[in-house]
């Protein structure tokens, strides 16, 4: 038995490679560097899909049949009232789940749209704002940013955004993906086979993680306040948030992709050296600490700084992360329906057994 499953192999993919040695990321046989920053959300869903579900639009035509999706889905937000405690994670899952079910080309193209809709949704609605329909003829990305912000976004923002999602959209049997591929597995549907894994994602020791970090930074204010600050949470039992990787033993390479997008973006340059302060300093205590662990900066750190530039708030970068890795989801359940068998592991049982009758 392996607690947390770590060298058990569960699938065969032809998706994504995670070199967690050379700090190396191979999606459908392309490096990460060559993606990352070139292609857009919709290149790399049709990268992902490509085989896996005909009937899905291919490239050219994804990017129009992607507008129109996210045009049909904005009556669920018009008709499907939540309840205005509910945090923007929570409110893309009880949307999401008013999608029927299904396995098809449709199902997955709504699937893939639904998230830029919610999430902008979401957001606007906690703020006591009215969400802005989608426009049909924009890419995920632009319209992503437009319906949050109520203004067209600049083409660095958009790419910056599109790097962002390229960057997170697959990754091996991270724990979200290998729930999506066990509902899958059991022929549920996509929809499904989603929400299992935007549940599973939503947990601070996955994709949960960069909301805190943005806390962190704020927290630890001044970069001279970093080390007391670190090493009391640290002291508290704490895990530091955008640090260790269960696959990497060296710095996560999806990590420099989106120091370089912030970069190109311009972003608010002391919030950069702030953060890079606080990473080294981070790096230091976890070396001290737990020498021989090899804690690397993970995705999530710079996952934090991105989003916050592109004017997501920290409670919806979850939701951000959801957008990009539902390419990766809906790939891998479809993968598991084509080539799997239904996903059914052993326990052993360390229980009491009945009492043998008198
Ligand atoms: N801060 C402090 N200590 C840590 C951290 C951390 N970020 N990460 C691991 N450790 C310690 C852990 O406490 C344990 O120490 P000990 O052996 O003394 O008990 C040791 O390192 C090994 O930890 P582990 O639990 O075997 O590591 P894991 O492979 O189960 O956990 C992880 C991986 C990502 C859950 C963990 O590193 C973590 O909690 N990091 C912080 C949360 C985070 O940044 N999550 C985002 C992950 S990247 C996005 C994604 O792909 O999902």
């Amino acid at each position: 038995m392996s607690d947390g499953l770590d060298d058990v192999v569960a699938a065969h993919t032809v998706l994504s490679e995670v070199d967690g040695a050379a700090g190396r990321l191979v999606i459908r046989g392309h490096s990460l560097a060559e993606l990352a920053g070139r292609a857009s959300f919709e290149e790399m869903a049709a990268l992902m899909f490509d085989g896996l579900l005909p009937g899905l639009p291919q490239r050219r035509d994804l990017t129009a049949a992607l507008g129109q999706a996210r045009a049909d889905l904005f009556g669920i937000v018009e008709r499907t009232a939540l309840s205005d405690d509910l945090g923007p994670v929570e409110a893309i899952r009880a949307w999401t789940a008013q999608i029927a079910d299904g396995e098809g080309p449709d199902t997955a193209l709504k699937l893939l749209a639904a998230p830029a809709v919610f999430t902008a949704a979401a957001v606007r609605k906690r703020r006591g704002l009215a969400p802005i329909a989608p426009d049909p003829a924009l890419s995920q990305a632009v319209d992503t940013l437009r319906m949050l912000r109520g203004e067209t976004p600049t083409a660095a923002q958009a790419a910056a955004l599109d790097t962002y999602l390229v960057t997170v959209a697959d990754h091996g049997l991270n724990a979200s993906t290998f729930a999506a591929r066990v509902v899958a597995s059991t022929r549920a549907g996509l929809v499904s086979a989603v929400l299992a894994g935007i549940s599973a994602l939503k947990g601070p020791l996955h994709g949960g993680a960069p909301g805190p970090v943005i806390e962190m930074l704020d927290a630890i204010g001044e970069p001279a306040n970093a080390r007391a600050w670190l090493e009391e949470a640290l002291g508290r039992g704490e895990r530091l948030m955008g640090f260790g990787h269960r696959i990497y033993r060296v710095r996560d390479p999806r990590a420099d992709a989106l120091k370089q997008a912030i970069a190109k973006l311009g972003a608010d340059a002391g919030r950069l050296r702030h953060a890079e302060a606080v990473e080294q300093a981070a790096l230091a205590i976890l070396r001290e600490r737990k020498p021989g662990r090899s804690l690397e900066t993970n995705v999530e750190f710079y996952t934090a700084l991105l989003l916050e530039a592109l004017g997501f708030p920290p409670e919806a970068f979850t939701c951000v992360f959801a957008l990009g890795r539902t390419t990766g989801w809906l790939a891998h359940a479809r993968e598991q329906i084509e080539t799997g068998r239904l996903i059914r592991p052993q326990s052993v049982y360390v229980g009491p057994q009945p009492r043998q009758a008198a």
